[in-house]
């Protein structure tokens, strides 16, 4: 047989939406998220001298907090025998195995060895990864060489009140990206929640455009300006949202970031800056934590999306409770989970509402694409502006 000539390009070459929702380590979407600082934890929930086990993008790692309240994240396992490192105590700046002593400093380096009879004789090092705080919580680097800078809000830095939770979601990050562009949503899904302040009375019309950032989605109702959505690269969101303080004078502005676990799983950083006087801060926090107090003490959240998906309730029965706060995390919940823990995107069929959907799989495929063939990345904005409610 003559030779050929081989095919210059085929299917496999090119990247597809399956490289997106895969980020263990080595995977295209798994460097690509890498590249951008990613909250592991809230600044909260550590005290100095704790440490806690983590998953991230497939990887388990440390988080510790050293004497002088900084955070460090490195692996999860002692270099000597193995045993789990979080099991360790925190020696000032360090973490000391709690198996035979060895000690690792912020960046992962063995710095001390106290079983041993001549001790570093030969250096060693586990993983280690730089952390920063903002908007109370703490980012890591997880990628290769120098870190960027990292992104800021300077709308979140002015007056009001920062305030933030983390959720675990047992379905693949990428769809509950997706969720937060989709606004055509909240009129079917969400509309019988009150807490959604009226957007919910109405399907808009979408519209969608890249930004030097991203991508912004336009909800459009019949009456008054459009609802601004920001889509900030990689895995970023931000979107307005309805007060419920009496004392506070607009609608929120919200980030919400969606930080694989694993492929089936991950963890939800939401940050509300709250639009309320100085004065009443203590007021406000301590609405806001009667709120999630009262909400606790109701049926989880879990235990009414497993009635409904397995036919114990139906979904115009889920009762609303409390403040109705939690009602969208319950039907968000029940139609992301209905999804299956990775979308079989081969299965849709999407129309025109759907273009923003449509965008955002778009750039993450350029994206992902010149990662993959050695080109030059886009340099995303650090910023992006306040998001708008359009009513
Ligand atoms: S296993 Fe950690 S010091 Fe031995
Ligand atoms: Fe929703």
């Amino acid at each position: 047989m003559p030779a050929t000539a081989a095919a210059p390009s085929t299917v496999q070459d090119r990247v597809s939406v399956d490289d997106i929702v895969h980020t263990g380590p080595g995977t295209l979407g798994g460097r690509y998220l890498r590249r951008s600082w990613q909250p592991v934890y809230q600044v909260a929930d550590l005290p100095i001298g704790w440490t806690v086990p983590l998953k991230i993008l497939g990887e388990n790692l440390t988080l510790f907090r050293g004497s002088s309240g900084k955070f460090y994240l490195v692996g999860n396992r002692c270099a000597h025998r193995g045993t789990q490192l979080s099991t360790g105590m925190v020696d000032g700046e360090g973490l000391r195995c709690a198996y035979h002593g060895w000690k690792y400093d912020g960046e992962g380096r063995c710095v001390d060895q106290p079983s041993e009879p001549r001790p570093m004789s030969r250096p060693l090092k586990i993983t280690g990864y730089p952390c920063r705080e903002y908007l109370g919580l703490v980012f890591a680097y997880m990628g290769e060489g120098e870190p960027p800078e990292l992104p800021n809000f300077p709308h979140f830095e002015g007056e009001g009140i920062v305030v933030s939770h983390r959720i675990v979601w047992p379905f693949n990050y990428f769809q509950h990206l997706e969720n937060a562009i989709d606004e055509v949503h909240i009129g079917f899904l969400h509309a019988v929640s009150p807490y959604q302040g009226g957007i919910n009375n109405e399907v808009p019309v979408i519209s969608t455009e890249r930004t030097d950032f991203g991508l912004v989605q336009y909800g459009a109702r019949s009456k008054g300006a459009k609802r601004a959505t920001y889509y900030f690269m990689p895995n970023l969101t931000s979107w307005s949202q309805p007060p419920n303080f009496p004392g506070e004078n607009s609608w929120r502005d919200m980030l919400g970031y969606r930080v694989p676990i694993d492929d089936h799983n991950h963890v939800t950083y939401t940050v509300t800056h709250a639009h309320v006087p100085e004065s009443q801060r203590e007021a406000f926090l301590a609405h806001r934590k009667k709120e999630w107090d009262d909400l606790a003490k109701l049926t989880p959240v879990e235990d009414i999306s497993d009635d409904v998906m397995s036919g114990r309730m139906r979904f115009q029965d889920i009762p609303f409770r409390g403040s109705g706060a939690d009602m969208t995390r319950i039907q968000d919940r029940i139609i992301m989970m209905g999804q299956g823990s990775i979308v079989a995107r081969e299965y849709e069929n999407l129309g025109e509402a759907d273009t923003a959907i449509v965008l955002l799989r778009q750039i993450w495929l350029e994206e992902l694409q010149a990662l993959r063939d050695g080109k030059p990345l886009k340099k995303w904005a650090r910023t992006m502006p306040a998001p708008t409610s359009g009513l």
